[in-house]
């Protein structure tokens, strides 16, 4: 069976808090004085002393919306929730970015380290800069990217200030600016390490060539390339992004590693997809092979990328505790190689040549 089962150390002798969802979000501190979390595996980032969960949460939807005018209490409260339960959920390793609602849902993630600041010591805290919306600076500024050494600096120094800390754990170029100059990003990071803000960098959605020329120009390793992989997105494997991280030890995170839902349980293809045909018999083998393991569709999709040598950690994007939760058990599975290859084969949707 290829399903490991849970540590005695793991599953908490006692529930009420964290199973009664109401509670929740009425007194954090009577969570604290009842100190329940679930443990997951840890491994290491790169070649960094940074250790995480095998699984990293992320903050991309926690404020429920992408314009902060739409904001009320009860988003705030609802993604504070999702923030504790990924927390006691065993995740360690919370991904940001500046842009994500133009930064509250940093502020909401510092609101619950001001609540609760023991938890800092516990997790890893990382974030993103480079991308600049429509109107910033000015109203006719257009969308772009954004690596020079003023604007990642200014960046960093704006997310600390949201986020209630003293230091980034992973600072990341969030998309490839094509007017970067690897020197000039070299100073920036330099400084922001100097000034102890930041303790690891790393890329999102670079190809290695693009990581190769930045990493030239640092004397530091860059740790992560977090990157979209997912079983309706596998380039990755073939691109050259996966040899990479093996070659250099960095690790790959996944974005959107449920695809943004239609993997995940429950999950469906819009009946106008194009690749609907494709899709549907993908999720019917994941379906099989999951009610063969025991665990559901999401953990199967999740386990499935964990598999890879390179140590890929999918960052979980749900608001929703019970998907939150379940995603953790991910960490439990061990897929079978011919299982692994009879997911990849659905996903091509074409036999292997
Ligand atoms: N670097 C980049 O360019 C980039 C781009 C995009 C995202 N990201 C990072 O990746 C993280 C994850 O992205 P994502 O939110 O698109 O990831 P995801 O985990 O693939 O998708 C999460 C979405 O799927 C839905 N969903 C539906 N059924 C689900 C189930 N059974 N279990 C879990 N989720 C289910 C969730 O809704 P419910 O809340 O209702 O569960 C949520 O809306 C983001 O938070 C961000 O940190 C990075």
């Amino acid at each position: 069976m290829p399903v490991k089962a849970l540590s005695a150390a793991s599953i908490p002798v006692e529930l009420p808090i964290f199973m009664d969802s109401s509670v929740f979000g009425k007194s954090v501190a009577i969570l604290r004085a009842n100190s329940l979390r679930w443990d997951m595996k840890l491994q290491k980032i790169g070649v960094s002393d940074l250790r995480s969960s095998r699984l990293s949460y992320g903050c991309m939807r926690v404020a429920g919306t992408w314009d902060p005018a739409d904001i009320d209490q009860e988003k705030r409260e609802k993604g504070k929730k999702a923030i504790l339960t990924a927390y006691e959920a065993g995740y360690t390793l919370f991904d940001h970015a500046d842009i994500y609602c133009r930064g509250a849902c940093e502020e909401i993630h510092g609101e619950v380290l001001k609540e609760i600041p023991s938890i800092r010591k516990d997790i890893q805290i990382a974030t993103k800069c480079g991308i600049r919306f429509p109107g910033d600076p000015n109203p006719d500024s257009p969308h772009r990217y954004d690596f020079s050494a003023t604007h990642i600096e200014e960046s960093c120094h704006k997310s600390l200030t949201r986020l209630g800390v003293d230091q980034i754990d992973i600072y990341q170029l969030h998309r490839p600016d094509l007017l970067m100059d690897p020197a000039e990003v070299a100073s920036a990071f330099t400084k922001l390490k100097a000034q102890g803000v930041v303790k690891y960098f790393g890329v999102s959605n670079f190809l290695p060539s693009f990581v190769s020329a930045l990493q030239s120009q640092l004397d530091f390793p860059l740790v992560v390339n977090q990157v979209e992989i997912h079983l309706g997105r596998l380039d990755c494997f073939t691109d050259g992004t996966l040899d990479q991280c093996l070659e250099v030890t960095m690790t790959p995170l996944s974005w959107s590693p449920l695809g943004g839902g239609w993997l995940g349980t429950g999950g469906t293809v819009a009946a106008d997809h194009p690749e609907l045909e494709k899709r549907t018999a993908l999720l019917d083998t994941l379906d099989a092979i999951a009610m063969g393991y025991g665990v559901s569709r999401t953990v199967m999709a999740l386990a499935w990328l964990m598999k890879h040598p390179s140590h890929i950690i999918p960052i979980v994007g749900s608001c929703n505790p019970d998907h939150i939760k379940d995603a953790a058990k991910a960490d439990e599975i061990d897929v079978d190689r011919e299982d692994w290859y009879r997911i990849l084969v659905a996903a091509r949707g074409k036999p292997l040549p």
